[in-house]
């Protein structure tokens, strides 16, 4: 077996638990120690799941038996923390967005190629068998010609989860609500259907008042491909519905709900499809209704697939650099909803619009 991997986790928030049940559930990994600016909720944490804490984030990045530092501060921190641990040759696993703009987000990919080490992200979701199973039958072409590609998210978050912390009432550290809950959709569309060329974006604050940022996004998207689709975000939305991402083209139609599949219908039907048709576990919440309300099962394939890679040529399975074209996604939905106007690729980088 391989030698035991040793992670760090940078943040002891509402994602930290995550990421440490995913090293405890995994083959050759291991939770080492935490660092948290909140010591008391890095040493609750470290209590938790038997970890030493560090004073410095500088103390977690020299302790040698940490191989693998997992970034889970709020979003406006993941580049100074991913440069340090890049810097000091360590293999990074980021939680999404992977940060704030494509300049940063480019920086932090050239740190660990230059240092080395591997760079992936948490968009945990496209692990999901259903998506899985959606994306090969688009890459196969059982679709025929994709021409829609939609995601429905309609949640709910009441007043306290914005009030409860700083950043996560200010659009600046990358709170709303197309960048924090909407970024594993809009990157679930762009993996099955991107690049995106064009879109045009809305925003709103519907349900949240004296929060300044949306709770309420709408896009129209277009593909390369020449598909077309809706992307609707919302916390708005009481109590909160199972996230829909539909795929309809000339062959054929699927949908996924929550992490299951509910319509997968070709033209050329197949015998594994009616195995495909009870893929997920319908009993899985999947954050509808609530901010730590589903499982770490997806967190653990990243975790799991990290340590697989490490002393190998081989790529993550969701590395940043594939990661980026869904912040582009991001950038443009606020620019457009900002400036009143459609996006067209290449986006840039527009600070303004945050
Ligand atoms: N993959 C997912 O499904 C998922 C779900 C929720 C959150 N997230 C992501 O996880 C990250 C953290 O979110 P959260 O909900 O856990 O936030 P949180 O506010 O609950 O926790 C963040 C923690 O980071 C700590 N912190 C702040 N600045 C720090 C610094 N400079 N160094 C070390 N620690 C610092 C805070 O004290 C806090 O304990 C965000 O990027 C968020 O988008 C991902």
């Amino acid at each position: 077996m391989k030698n035991e991997i040793g992670f760090g986790v940078v943040g002891a928030g509402l994602i930290a638990p995550f990421h440490l049940n995913a090293i405890k559930d995994s083959v050759g990994g291991r939770g080492v120690g935490i660092f948290d600016i909140n010591k008391e909720a890095a040493q609750k944490m470290a209590d938790q799941f038997d970890l030493k804490v560090y004073d410095s984030l500088e103390g977690l990045l020299a302790d040698p038996e940490i191989h693998v530092v997992c970034v889970a501060t709020p979003n406006h921190l993941h580049r100074d923390i991913v440069l340090a641990a890049a810097a000091a040759g360590k293999h990074v696993l980021t939680e999404k967005p992977p940060a704030m703009s494509l300049a940063e987000t480019d920086e932090m990919i050239a740190a660990c190629e230059k240092a080395g080490v591997k760079f992936g992200c948490f968009v945990q979701c496209r692990i999901r068998k259903a998506i899985q199973a959606m994306k090969q039958a688009v890459d196969s072409g059982r679709l025929g010609t994709l021409l829609r590609a939609d995601a429905y998210m309609k949640w709910f978050r009441p007043l306290e989860y914005y009030t409860s912390d700083g950043w996560r009432g200010q659009r600046q550290s990358g709170s709303g609500v197309t960048v924090a809950q909407g970024f594993h959709y809009i990157d679930l569309l762009q993996y099955l259907a991107g690049p995106a060329v064009r879109l045009e974006a809305k925003m709103e604050n519907l349900n949240h008042p004296g929060i300044a940022l949306e709770d309420d996004a709408v896009a129209f998207v277009e593909y390369a491909n020449g598909a077309k689709g809706i992307i609707q975000l919302s916390t708005a939305l009481w109590p909160g519905t199972d996230i829909r991402i539909e795929l309809n083209g000339t062959e054929g139609t699927a949908i996924m709900v929550g992490e299951t599949i509910e319509t997968w219908k070709f033209r050329d039907e197949r015998p594994e499809d009616e195995e495909i048709r009870n893929l997920g576990d319908a009993s899985q919440a999947t954050g509808a209704g609530g901010a730590a309300d589903f499982g770490h099962s997806d967190h653990t394939v990243v975790v799991q697939d990290m340590i697989d890679c490490i002393g190998t040529e081989n790529e993550v399975v969701i590395p940043v650099g594939d990661v980026r074209p869904s912040l582009e996604i991001i950038l443009a939905m606020y620019q457009s909803a900002h400036r009143g106007e459609p996006v067209e690729w290449p986006v840039a980088d527009d600070p303004s619009a945050w």
